[in-house]
């Protein structure tokens, strides 16, 4: 029985529609795909993030002004999920955000960060959907390139998905 919350219900990072029509299409009837929502809270989008990062909980409301900060920069955070109906919880995320340049005749630049697929579904090919989604909506924003940073061991999987390596991450932190 399906406990899937509809998009209608939902309020919403960004159109649903923006996500490629063939993804949606392709992705196995079990499984729902959707830009991230204001409740995703609720929906373990953070405790699946930290198998990536830590992403410690900053409370409810934090959340809520998070997501709106994010809305609030017009056609810039696209943020993905694939929900599992059979639960309403999120077994797949991933980001591509937006950045406008003064180089390349104003070009815009895709940046995918934050890609997480639970791990009781991994190899089951979510994580290249997802990919090939935030691609698909880079595209179509116009970007003339993609680009992520990722570990020497998950370096196969971007393979996968298109990408090749190139130069080099340099790293700062506070
Ligand atoms: N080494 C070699 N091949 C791999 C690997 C790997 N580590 N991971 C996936 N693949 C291959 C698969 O075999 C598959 O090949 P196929 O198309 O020939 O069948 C293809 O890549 C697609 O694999 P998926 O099943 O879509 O991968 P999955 O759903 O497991 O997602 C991911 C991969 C996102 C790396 C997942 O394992 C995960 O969440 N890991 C923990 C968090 C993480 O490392 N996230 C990425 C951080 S980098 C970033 O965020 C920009």
């Amino acid at each position: 029985m399906s406990k899937l919350t509809p998009d209608a219900e939902l309020d919403l990072l960004f159109a649903p529609s923006v996500i490629p029509q063939a993804i949606r299409d392709a992705l196995p009837a079990d499984l729902h795909i959707r830009p991230l929502a204001k409740s995703d809270y609720t929906r373990n989008h953070l405790p699946l993030l930290s198998i990536l990062s830590p992403a410690p909980d900053p409370g409810p409301a934090a959340y809520a002004a998070h997501f709106e900060l994010l809305r609030s920069a017009p056609q810039t955070y696209f943020t993905i999920v694939i929900v599992a109906p059979a639960t309403d919880r999120i077994v797949a995320v991933g980001t591509v955000f937006l950045e406008r340049k003064f180089t390349r005749g104003l070009g815009v630049v895709g940046h995918i960060e934050d890609i997480a697929v639970d791990n009781t579904v991994q190899g089951k090919g979510l994580g290249k959907r997802i990919i090939l989604a935030l691609l698909g909506i880079s595209e179509a924003m116009g970007c003339y390139k993609t680009i992520l940073n990722c570990s020497d061991a998950n370096i196969p999987f971007y393979e996968k998905c298109g990408f090749a390596k190139k130069e080099n991450e340099m790293a700062k932190y506070a």
